[in-house]
């Protein structure tokens, strides 16, 4: 299947098609240029760009204005890419209508859906914003804004708490979302959930049978010293950035650059 521009319908048709589905983390204008012409399917502005790009310890510090400023540097970069913006926490717990005004905000910077956590106690607001006309994509397992509360990153849903796994699944296929981020799922249970849900399913550290696959894009590039297990590094990025960093470094101390071939003729 070629495909233009990547919508709602593409999805559910690939999930159909048992055609896996890649989605990576994007958050700037020169990466999502990179991303989308190597053919990744969904960009997700997530926010994780609290921590990868703003330094914080927690993706519980970034504002729905953080979101807005990146989820448009994407949107506009994004010429085929599926582009879904994380609703940060705080944008959506407190009522319905602020899920539906913040959801709004993202829609209007370019976002072609958003996310947000939670299953069965989400299910409400899922609805409320899909019936707001709004694609919603749901995240449910390890949900990274109740880190405190789940205390900390660990696998999700291990012996009976399989049940609630599926339960919340099952509710958020039910609300009208258009998809579903299982985040470390033991890959039974994942597999399972792929298999009953009509929408597609997107693991992260949740095995190779969920109808996609999204990795924060850092870790897959080998920008960090240190990434979770289940993470694989595609490129070696950061160490060719510090390279090519230290390379110039040393030309413009030695001299050596501009040189006759680099310079701007006056
Ligand atoms: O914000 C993010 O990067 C995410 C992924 C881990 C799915 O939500």
């Amino acid at each position: 299947m070629t495909i233009k521009r990547v919508r709602a319908h593409h999805l559910a048709q690939m999930k159909a098609e048992g055609t896996p589905i890649t989605m990576l983390t994007s958050y700037d204008a020169i990466t999502t240029r990179i991303f989308d012409e190597a053919g990744t399917d969904m960009l997700l502005v997530g926010d994780s760009y609290a921590n990868v790009m703003l330094g914080y310890n927690s993706t519980t510090q970034v504002t729905i204005d953080d979101m807005v400023l990146a989820t448009g540097a994407v949107a506009r970069n994004a010429k085929r890419a599926f582009v879904v913006a994380d609703l940060p926490f705080g944008a959506y717990e407190t009522s319905p209508t602020d899920a539906i005004a913040n959801s709004v905000k993202l829609i209007r910077a370019g976002a072609s859906a958003v996310k947000l956590e939670g299953g069965v106690r989400m299910a409400s607001t899922i609805r409320a914003i899909v019936n707001a006309g709004i694609n919603v994509v749901a995240h449910v397992g390890y949900t990274p804004q109740s880190e405190n509360a789940l205390g900390g990153p660990r696998v999700q849903g291990r012996g009976d708490k399989a049940e609630q796994i599926r339960r919340d699944a099952r509710a958020v296929e039910e609300a009208g979302a258009i998809a579903v981020v299982l985040e470390l799922v033991p890959a039974p249970i994942a597999t399972e959930i792929t298999h009953e849900l009509t929408i597609p399913t997107i693991g992260i550290g949740a095995g190779e049978n969920t109808d996609g696959q999204v990795l924060v894009w850092t870790d897959m590039a080998g920008m960090t010293d240190w990434q979770p297990s289940f993470v694989k590094v595609f490129g070696e990025v950061g160490t060719a950035l510090k390279n090519a960093a230290e390379a110039y470094n040393a030309a413009v101390r030695s001299r050596s650059f501009p040189d006759d071939d680099h310079r701007f003729n006056h």
